[in-house]
């Protein structure tokens, strides 16, 4: 299941294109989640899942490319039932100096190995 993921084009669009195509795919195992900058996310699975990273972007205004953020968020996340922390520039950088940012998440829920 989780090669199909890997398979994907790793800019699609936006995190909402990845969560679309995940739901058409996957209904059961796709999530989506965002926040503002310096607000908190939650990502959360139910009992016994763990957490696997679809896709993370931090996005900015629309003239301004997304800053890739999967690896930080795959790296705090991977395997674990839940996870949080604070959407800030000193995870992901700046990807849009100036204009306020947002982070989108798309994970699903595995057994984690
Ligand atoms: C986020 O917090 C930083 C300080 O850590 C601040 O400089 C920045 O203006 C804040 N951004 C927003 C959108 O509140």
């Amino acid at each position: 299941m989780r090669e199909s993921f890997q398979r994907w084009p790793n800019n699609l669009a936006t995190g909402l294109t990845v969560l679309f195509l995940c739901l058409s795919v996957f209904p059961t195992f796709c999530h989506g989640v965002s926040a503002k900058e310096n607000q908190t996310v939650y990502l959360t699975c139910s009992t016994g899942k763990r957490i696997v990273i679809h896709s993370a972007e931090y996005r900015g205004a629309k003239s301004c490319t997304p800053g890739e953020a999967k690896a930080w968020v795959a790296k705090r996340c991977r395997k674990k039932n839940t996870c949080t922390f604070q959407v800030h520039n000193r995870y992901f950088g700046d990807p849009c100096f100036g204009h306020h940012k947002k982070l989108f998440v798309v994970y699903g829920c595995g057994n984690g190995e």
